[in-house]
């Protein structure tokens, strides 16, 4: 096993004996990318979001990003590779982010969430917890598992049988079978995908029931004081049993979460039912300010 430090080879980076000899596997690096990962993800996919979780030194998030990704996001346990990721993005003038962390931190909505050759190092009850938050938090998940044995009990087991177990309640949408055992560095692998009951609509197609919030964020971005708002007009006389101070504090907090979803778009889905939005009218409207033509939702 490589240590995680060096894990990935990033290309114009010294390159160890190992990579020499690893350079051309279809098991690891781009081969793993190409192989097992690359044929679930759809053509277009300027407005989606993919997280790689323990993405290591950000190999795959760089090709996610030259494939058009509009968002992506990885997260690795080990400092050592962060570390030399980011040095790497930044020659290469990549935008997409890495990390450092663990399955638990706290991330945005994915379309794509990409976990290859990962789960099986996260203890078992940290891996169930992921895997019940990550239902609604990605519409697919791609993993990627080999035919490593693990003894003890309190590690999730790598088998295909024990991942369908994993991820039961999910709809298996794609499979890719092992490769033939030849070239550098031949191992079993398999690509699982995945997919959860989050879904994304257009933008469009949703109703928030009112146009309250209409010019709201453009005036903000013009620089208006909230006070002198379309939205702030409207909204003193309807909230007339609140403070001043509880309505400007709702309102600043709102500014707020418009400042998160700029740059991180979604930490939860809208909940709708039919095209109805029950929770996140105003993050729709955010989404819609910014030019999103579609959005992710939990339909009930
Ligand atoms: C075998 S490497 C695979 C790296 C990469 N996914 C790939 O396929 O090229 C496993 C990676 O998972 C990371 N890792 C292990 N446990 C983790 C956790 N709980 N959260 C995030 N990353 C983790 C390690 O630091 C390491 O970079």
């Amino acid at each position: 096993m490589k240590p995680y430090e060096t894990y990935q080879y990033l290309e114009g980076t010294p390159m160890t004996e190992r990579d020499k000899l690893e350079i051309d596997s279809k098991f690891w690096n781009e081969g793993k990318w190409k192989n097992f990962i690359l044929p679930f993800l759809p053509e277009d996919c300027g407005e989606l979001t993919l997280i790689d979780m323990g993405c290591n030194a950000g190999l795959f998030l760089s090709m996610a990003e030259e494939k058009g990704f509009g968002q992506v996001i990885g997260v690795d346990s080990n400092e050592e590779a962060v570390k030399r990721g980011l040095v790497w993005r930044d020659t290469d003038k990549g935008a997409y982010q890495i990390r450092h962390g663990d399955e638990s931190c706290d991330l945005p909505m994915a379309d794509y969430t990409i976990l290859a050759n990962v789960h099986y190092y996260i203890p078992i009850e940290k891996w169930l917890a992921y895997l019940d938050k990550l239902q609604y938090k990605t519409r697919y998940c791609i993993i990627v598992t080999t035919d490593r044995h693990i003894r003890q009990r309190c590690w999730p087991k790598a088998d295909l049988e024990s991942i369908r177990r994993y991820f039961r309640g999910w709809e298996e949408v794609g499979f890719i079978d092992e490769l033939p055992l030849e070239g550098n560095h031949a191992r079993r692998l398999w690509g699982l995908c995945f997919k959860s009951s989050i879904e994304r609509v257009p933008i469009d197609s949703l109703d928030c029931g009112n146009h309250v919030q209409d010019r709201f964020y453009a005036e903000l971005d013009a620089g208006k004081d909230f006070k002198r708002t379309r939205y702030y007009r409207i909204l003193k006389p309807y909230r007339k049993d609140w403070s001043e101070e509880k309505l400007d504090n709702w309102v600043m907090a709102l500014m707020a979460l418009y400042e998160d979803v700029k740059v991180n778009r979604l930490t939860s889905p809208l909940i709708v039912e039919g095209n109805l939005i029950l929770d996140g009218n105003h993050r729709h409207a955010m989404m819609k300010h910014l030019g999103h033509k579609s959005i992710l939702v939990r339909k009930i």
